[in-house]
């Protein structure tokens, strides 16, 4: 089937979205649930000369946009007419006691098969902005994934000037092949997978591709402030974004709103979203919105094509060629530290300014020598020296409710097991992590400082580290190995940025905060799948607290078990 070319989220909405909107009893004044239906199913669908069968929700690549406002609750019934399992994850939600709707596969629940279903129903609360979803099951989020809009609540206003226009640009990673033989080949073989063929931003890759014209086409007019939201939903790959002639005024990000700051570039980690405000103050004319590849890796192949849409003056004359911006350098890490430390949190932090738990938590990739393969090893990846390995005869979550044994240990270290200078010439020894299916324990209520400190083992990298079920501040960055003495003093507890994933400096560290109010099992990992396949993963527990509104709920009816 041919696919709809400009996805527009409200033509989306009311089109796809069967949304069937009536009253709840929340006490949130106005509060509304809104019904959709997802059925995964395959589509066809022609990119740079080639047509591919892929998979996607309800016949569309990238799948349907998602509109509520803070507050509201989701409903949504996902319905496997596909060949693979799959799960649904909703990137960005804190899904406050309904963490078995998060859907992270073996994590949160098992995999729907073919023919299942599941519906994913929570409420989203305090959060403003940008999210997204995707499918969190082997590769298949590469053609399964879409925005998740969260409009100010009812009797409240967007707090920046309104904007005229808004749009939603997803910058995507798409391959001359089936996304789920790229990981599958890969992981037989122990090598990197293969790079992608074309980024693409709301699923085009533009004017620049070989076989490839139709790019995203967004409108303004002189005078006007539109607002656009970009989300980085690439599948393994940090992206820089960029404006021919025009600067952004950058808003929010992660659903946060943030204080105002102007720049003319974005690096957005995989999993990132960033909100800002654009002005047509430029000559009417079309101008290129272009992504590419922030390279932090040395020496690793990557994809370093360009993707395009087209910003278009409402009185611009129709044949004019766009103006074509300049981007980044590949390896341009002080324009990403620039960006990243940029941020703010507009609203008073709630900051935790006391911990109970300091973790230390080392985040990097090896080598295994076992089992071998013709190269005689494979690429691996670890937090803490622990490649973290699913499950796969019970959830995680559903084995920590319901105490069934032998599913996985509490014994994940708050420190790497071994001190060594994480950032220098690390020894050979130390290349090949333990395999290990590990959770860390939080009391509920407990306030927790994570260090997340980048190695150089095979090769520093950023690496977009997200938690599950959480925002969490970012109070320091920095570049090396992080010293507790000097670093703290780098820590702002006034008015640090609230994320769901840190770009985690290439041969750096980050240092998140977070309070435990959220029990359950939460996953934490690179969001580079790459990575995650090969193990850069851990997960909290967190426990229930005294009562009813401190516990998880309990499981849905239709939640898919194993078996
Ligand atoms: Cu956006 Cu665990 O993922």
């Amino acid at each position: 089937m041919e696919l709809p070319k400009h996805p527009h989220h409200s033509l989306f909405i009311f089109v796809f979205g069967l949304v069937l909107v009536f009253p709840s009893a929340l006490s949130w004044k106005d509060a509304v649930t809104h019904v959709h239906q997802f059925v995964i199913q395959e589509a066809s669908v022609k990119r740079l000369c080639k047509t591919q069968h892929v998979m996607t929700v309800n016949g569309m690549y990238p799948g349907p946009t998602l509109e509520i406002k803070n507050g509201d609750t989701l409903s949504v019934k996902v319905i496997n007419k596909g060949k693979y399992n799959v799960t649904i994850h909703w990137h960005g939600v804190r899904q406050m006691r309904t963490g078995w709707a998060d859907g992270p596969e073996f994590v949160t629940q098992c995999p729907i098969r073919p023919g299942g279903s599941y519906t994913y129903r929570f409420t989203v609360r305090g959060q403003e902005g940008t999210l997204w979803w995707h499918a969190h099951s082997s590769w298949l989020r590469a053609t399964v994934y879409g925005a998740l809009l969260i409009q100010p609540r009812e009797g409240t206003n967007f707090p920046f000037a309104k904007p005229d226009r808004q749009s939603t640009l997803l910058l995507g990673e798409w391959w001359n092949a089936n996304p789920v033989d790229v990981v599958r080949e890969a992981t037989r073989t122990g090598a990197a997978p293969n790079i992608s063929d074309a980024y693409t931003i709301n699923g085009q890759p533009g004017d620049l591709y070989n076989c490839s014209t139709q790019g995203f086409f967004f409108s303004i007019s002189s005078g006007e402030t539109n607002l656009l939201r970009v989300v980085n939903s690439a599948m393994n790959q940090p992206l820089f974004f960029t404006i021919a002639n025009h600067k952004f005024t950058v808003v929010g990000a992660d659903a946060s709103y943030v204080k105002p700051f102007t720049t003319s570039v974005l690096m957005l980690g995989p999993g990132q979203t960033t909100d800002v405000l654009i002005s047509g103050d430029q000559p009417a004319g079309r101008y290129y919105m272009a992504a590419r590849a922030y390279q932090s890796a040395q020496n690793a192949p990557f994809d370093n094509t360009t993707t395009t849409a087209i910003l278009e003056y409402k009185s611009a004359a129709c044949s004019s060629d766009p103006i074509m911006p300049r981007l980044p350098a590949f390896n341009d890490t002080p324009t990403v530290t620039a960006f990243s430390t940029s941020f703010r949190s507009r609203e008073r932090a709630l900051v935790p300014a006391q911990i109970d738990e300091s973790l230390f938590f080392t985040v990097g990739l090896g080598l295994n020598n076992c089992p071998p393969n013709f190269n005689g090893t494979r690429f691996t990846a670890s937090m803490n020296n622990v490649s973290f390995s699913l499950p796969s005869n019970f959830s995680l979550l559903q084995a920590h409710i319901q105490g069934i044994r032998g599913v996985f240990t509490s014994d994940f270290p708050a420190a790497p097991p071994r001190v060594f200078d994480y950032t220098g010439n690390v020894s050979r020894s130390l290349w090949q992590p333990a395999t290990g299916t590990k959770l860390y324990r939080l009391k509920y209520g407990s306030r927790v400082q994570v260090v997340l400190q980048d190695t150089s083992i095979v090769t520093p990298e950023n690496h977009p580290i997200h938690l599950h079920g959480y925002d969490f501040y970012i109070i320091a960055e920095g570049f090396g190995n992080y010293n507790p003495k000097t670093d703290s003093s780098k820590f702002n507890l006034v008015d640090p940025p609230l994320r769901n994933t840190a770009a985690v400096p290439v041969g750096g560290w980050a240092v998140i905060r977070f309070v435990a109010d959220n029990p359950g099992v939460w996953l934490m990992h690179c969001h580079l799948d790459v990575h995650i396949t090969w193990g850069l993963a851990m997960a909290f527990l967190v426990e229930d607290g005294v009562g009813k509104l401190e516990a998880i709920e309990p499981p849905p009816e239709d939640l898919p078990i194993c078996s």
